[in-house]
């Protein structure tokens, strides 16, 4: 049983994202543990680390424990959200010190848009791989039907379902592969 750091770029309580990783957590309790990092952090600022932000180390103890990292990610204008964008850098500091190096990590995300976070995913992907996290290619999701997960994760669409099922399969590999 792999632990997964899960992180999930919108704060808002009906966040589509985090019902897209309730579904994920779902598919793959006989694989994984999620664990949701919380993601309200103060902005980046190189100052604060003078006397570290407790939630900062947290999240930072919390990658270091897991076996990989999933990123759901919502796009805010046409890139990556800024919840994402800031725990990224928290976790890239302080220098020498890089949290994500040399995780296995993947990548997905939902919105009720046409191209649903395909750009902020393609955005994600080349921020990461920086940072020497070693991401998952395929298959890449771009789950446009978030109407079709309800609250407690099920998916009702058939086809979104499989795609969910091959990712969580995919996913699995890649970890063990990879560690
Ligand atoms: C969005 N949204 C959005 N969607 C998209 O497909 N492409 C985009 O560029 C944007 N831009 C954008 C900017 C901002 C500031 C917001 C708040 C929203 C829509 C967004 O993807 C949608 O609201 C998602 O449902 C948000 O994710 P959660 O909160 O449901 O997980």
């Amino acid at each position: 049983m792999h632990e997964v750091a899960v992180f999930v770029g919108s704060l808002r309580r009906a966040s589509n994202n985090r019902k897209l990783g309730r579904a994920l957590e779902k598919l793959s309790s006989d694989k994984f543990t999620f664990r949701y990092p919380d993601l309200y952090l103060p902005l980046y600022n190189d100052d604060l680390w003078a006397e570290p932000p407790a939630a900062v180390l947290k999240m930072k103890e919390e990658i270091a424990s897991a076996s990989a990292v999933l990123f759901i990610t919502p796009e805010h204008n046409r890139s990556i959200p800024p919840v994402i964008s800031n725990a990224i850098d928290w976790g890239s500091r302080p220098w020498g010190e890089n949290s994500w190096a040399g995780k296995p990590a993947a990548i997905v995300g939902t919105s009720p848009g046409q191209i649903g976070t395909a750009v902020a995913q393609a955005h994600l992907r080349s921020v990461l791989l920086p940072q020497e996290m070693i991401v998952m290619g395929q298959p890449e999701i771009y789950f446009s039907k978030p109407a079709s997960i309800e609250e407690d994760g099920t998916v009702t669409d058939e086809q979104g379902l499989a795609l969910l099922n091959r990712f969580v399969d995919r996913f699995s590999e890649w970890i063990e592969r990879m560690t």
